[in-house]
């Protein structure tokens, strides 16, 4: 049976940081679903379509990722699709404790459902999707922080806004 795991976030948008986690779990598992998930606590930049269509093109040549869309609770994504984990990038001693927390009420939600944490490697832990929003609005070059195949899409967005 294949073991697939399913890596959430908001990809609001994918960055360099969440491309190496996605490239190190497509190692390690059978299957990877990237799903684009909502966090309650923040106003989405990007639609959801649009994260879609940029996750899609960054994982094109990895044959064992794809990318879905959920609008519920992690958990019952995780029972749908029969995950064996989840997968989430730890970048610093700062996200340990939300991390933790959201991995513990998972389990309590779903007893026996598994987060397997990868560590960001150092050149990324100081990347994330904000950073890379706020550069990109103020027209600076966002090639460093987010894959080279979306760099210009990433950057049209805010052009357009
Ligand atoms: N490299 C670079 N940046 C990274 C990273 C990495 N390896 N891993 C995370 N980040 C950044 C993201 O860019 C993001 O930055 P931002 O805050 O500036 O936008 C931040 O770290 C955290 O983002 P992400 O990993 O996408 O998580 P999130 O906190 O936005 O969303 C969900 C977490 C979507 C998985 C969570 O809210 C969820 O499960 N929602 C569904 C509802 C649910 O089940 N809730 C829990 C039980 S009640």
């Amino acid at each position: 049976m294949d073991r697939i795991c399913v890596y959430p976030g908001s990809f609001d948008p994918v960055t360099l940081g969440h491309e190496d986690i996605i490239r190190r779990a497509a190692r390690l598992f059978d299957h990877v679903i990237v799903a684009v998930m909502h966090n309650p606590s923040k106003r989405g930049c990007f639609s959801v379509e649009a994260r879609r269509v940029l996750l899609e093109k960054v994982v094109a040549d990895l044959p064992n990722v794809t990318v879905d869309a959920w609008d519920g609770l992690l958990v019952d994504y995780v029972r749908r699709v029969n995950a064996a984990a989840v997968v989430r990038g730890l970048r610093a001693v700062s996200d340990f404790e939300n991390e933790m927390v959201m991995a513990q009420v998972n389990s309590h939600l779903l007893p026996g459902m598994e987060t397997v944490f990868l560590m960001t490697r150092p050149e990324h832990s100081c990347i994330s999707s904000s950073v890379v929003r706020e550069a990109a609005l103020f027209q600076a070059d966002v090639s460093g922080f987010v894959p080279a195949c979306i760099a210009a899409d990433v950057q049209e967005h805010f052009n357009q806004e």
